[in-house]
């Protein structure tokens, strides 16, 4: 058959070849996938008890989600977001963030035009762009992984329909600031483009770092598209639940997307949704605070090879970027790790870091226990290999 190119200039997906490196070698730690250590709160889980509720359960629901679970959201977005989702936005939810970016490419871009990420960017998110027949057009960030409005408005071209954000950032752990983020918001407004935001770790920020939603700027609303996800906010990754704040003026293109690729979200998982988001954030924010602890001992241990390697800050999510000072290309440096010290990360490669030698580590899976001895484990590796005291 012939190749087809739409799928093959797409990266391919690094979580399995991690997790196949994994497999190959038990006992591996692994402080490679982007996942918390929790599932969803009991309250959530006791509606299983009284599930299914009638023969609908069974049934086709609305596209755009179960009423009852949209209208808790709305009042979650105002809340907690200041995003007042009134005449001009919907809010559709998804089978989960990913589902919703590509929902959001799909019905703002053409082929050939050109999204905007900031550089490192979230792999799925280059992925999306390339596999809708776009241009990814990579942004870096600072030498704190922070935004560069200046940077951003140079890349606007005519063929410019988006600039995405993740704050907190994956791969990063930056926490963009409320005015960057306004910036960057009003240059889309400016160029006439969307602001696409993903803030599936809102509640994962550290030492009183704010979390900053766009869509509750004034005036944002025709050009601003807000992203969410239950995945780690509510530990549930594997219910495949999500959701979109979009302008009204989308909701028949996301609509007839969404039709075609998914009908509707599971009806059990938005049931099970609708008491996680009932529970509140206070369910996640207790789980962050005793990550705090485990995310001090990460930045402890990596400030004891700093000879050998630099970490920026990180403000929130679980992740740190590791810059290693050494020539050495990253995936085969995870595959040294992994075979002689039993312990796994992610190589910056993936994340659009190519000069250099970068690795995601990324601490929310794991006891404290764990990522201590999985930490141990990589600065002994990191020694070994790359060199220094
Ligand atoms: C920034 C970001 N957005 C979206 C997702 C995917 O979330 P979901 O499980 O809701 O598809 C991830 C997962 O790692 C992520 O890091």
């Amino acid at each position: 058959m012939r190749p087809v190119r739409r799928i093959g200039d797409v990266q391919a997906p690094i979580i399995p070849i991690v997790g196949d490196l994994i497999r190959r070698h038990p006992g591996t730690i692994s402080l490679g996938q982007g996942i918390v250590s929790y599932g969803p709160p009991a309250e959530a889980l006791a509606v299983l008890a009284r599930f299914p509720r009638s023969l609908e359960d069974h049934r086709y629901g609305p596209v755009e989600g179960d009423a009852d679970l949209v209208n808790a959201l709305r009042r979650k977005l105002a809340a907690e977001n200041g995003i007042d989702v009134g005449a001009e936005r919907r809010i559709v939810v998804t089978a989960g963030g990913n589902m919703a970016f590509v929902n959001a490419v799909l019905a703002t871009t053409d082929p050939g035009d050109e999204v905007i990420l900031q550089s490192p960017f979230y792999f799925n998110h280059d992925m999306a762009i390339v596999m809708t027949g776009c241009r990814m057009v990579p942004v870096g960030t600072d030498e704190n992984y922070q935004l560069r409005p200046e940077a951003i408005r140079a890349a606007i071209t005519p063929r410019t329909r988006a600039v995405v954000t993740i704050s907190p950032n994956n791969p990063s752990g930056a926490v963009y600031p409320e005015e960057a983020l306004r910036e960057v918001n009003r240059l889309c407004a400016e160029h006439g483009i969307y602001h696409v935001h993903d803030e599936a770790y809102e509640y994962f920020t550290y030492d009183g770092v704010r979390h900053f939603s766009p869509g509750s700027i004034a005036g944002s609303e025709p050009h601003t598209i807000s992203l969410f996800s239950l995945s780690k906010t509510y530990g549930m990754a594997g219910w495949r639940i999500g959701y979109m704040v979009i302008p009204e003026d989308l909701f028949e293109a996301v609509n007839k997307i969404q039709d075609t690729n998914l009908i509707c979200p599971t009806i059990v998982s938005q049931a099970v949704a609708l008491a996680a988001v009932d529970a509140g954030p206070g369910y996640c924010r207790s789980k962050v605070a005793a990550l705090e602890a485990v995310r001090s001992l990460v930045l402890a241990a990596f400030a004891s090879i700093a000879d050998i390697c630099t970490v920026p800050k990180p403000d929130g999510a679980f992740y740190c970027l590791v810059d290693v000072h050494a020539p050495i290309d990253p995936l085969a440096l995870v595959e040294r790790l992994v075979a002689e010290h039993g312990v796994a990360a992610i190589p910056g490669t993936a994340f659009g870091l190519s000069d250099g030698c970068h690795l995601r580590v990324s601490y929310g899976a794991l006891d404290r226990e764990s990522v201590e001895e999985g930490i141990a484990r990589l600065v002994r590796g990191l020694r070994a290999i790359v060199g220094g005291r």
